[in-house]
């Protein structure tokens, strides 16, 4: 199982979206992570609908579009029309996060859920049939370029436990915060099948290379021994 990197646009240089997308996704990224902050649910406001859909206009691979929105219900018919591939809500900003993840899967786009450092997995065990991806931060979410937060990696090993090995019909295990080279085998060692990387990629002047490695280093620490 090779785990996916979805380098996250926050790192980008705004002023060009597109040819650093379209850069990220030549340097063989597998998705696009794209962090829609609202400045409620975190002090950071960034990207909207319009941005996605100015995105999937022009890349291929899947938006992977991570809402760190609060009360995200109402956002999600609109980011669903821009063309996100995946729309991942928090479980902290969601009142009714069972309704709310039902209705994220009506609206034609796969469901996500994240958890912010501090929230415990049981927050989602009653929604992981409703996902295909729970989302673990090992950063407090608002901002890129943030050091890994090591506390996290046994609810990732938990996780992955709770949820049996990848394969089909088993959501994704999500890794979003501080990843880099260092901490990309920690992430997949501990059972991560997506890393979510924006300054180890786009603070890189070699995004393809920044990629490879951290595919690599995944592919080290989850090469079975032997
Ligand atoms: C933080 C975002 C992350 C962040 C990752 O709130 O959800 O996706 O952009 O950036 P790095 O890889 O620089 O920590
Ligand atoms: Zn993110």
């Amino acid at each position: 199982m090779t785990v996916k990197i979805a380098p996250s646009l926050l790192a980008a240089d705004f002023g060009c979206l597109r040819e650093e997308a379209l850069r990220a996704q030549a340097g063989g990224a597998d998705w696009l992570h794209v962090d829609v902050m609202d400045g409620r649910f975190v002090p950071n406001l960034t990207l909207g609908p319009a941005a996605v859909a100015a995105l999937r206009g022009r890349v291929t691979i899947p938006l992977d579009v991570h809402l760190m929105v609060e009360d995200p219900l109402p956002l999600v018919p609109a980011f669903a029309r821009a063309g996100a591939t995946l729309v991942t809500v928090h479980a902290e900003a969601c009142r009714h996060l069972h309704g709310t993840l039902q209705q994220v899967r009506e609206a034609g786009v796969r469901a996500g859920v994240a958890l912010n450092p501090a929230t415990p997995l049981q927050a989602v065990e009653h929604v992981l049939h409703l996902v295909e991806l729970v989302l673990l931060m090992t950063v407090n979410p608002g901002f890129g370029g943030q050091a890994f937060l090591p506390e996290v990696l046994p609810k990732v090993e938990a996780l992955r436990r709770r949820l049996g090995p990848p394969g089909p019909g088993v959501p994704e295990i999500e890794v979003d915060g501080g990843i880099t080279p260092e901490t990309a085998g920690r992430a997949a060692g501990a059972g991560a099948t997506v890393l979510v990387a924006g300054s180890a990629v786009f603070g890189s002047p070699d995004p393809a290379r920044a990629i490879a490695e951290l595919r690599a280093a995944a592919a080290q620490a989850t090469r079975s021994p032997g």
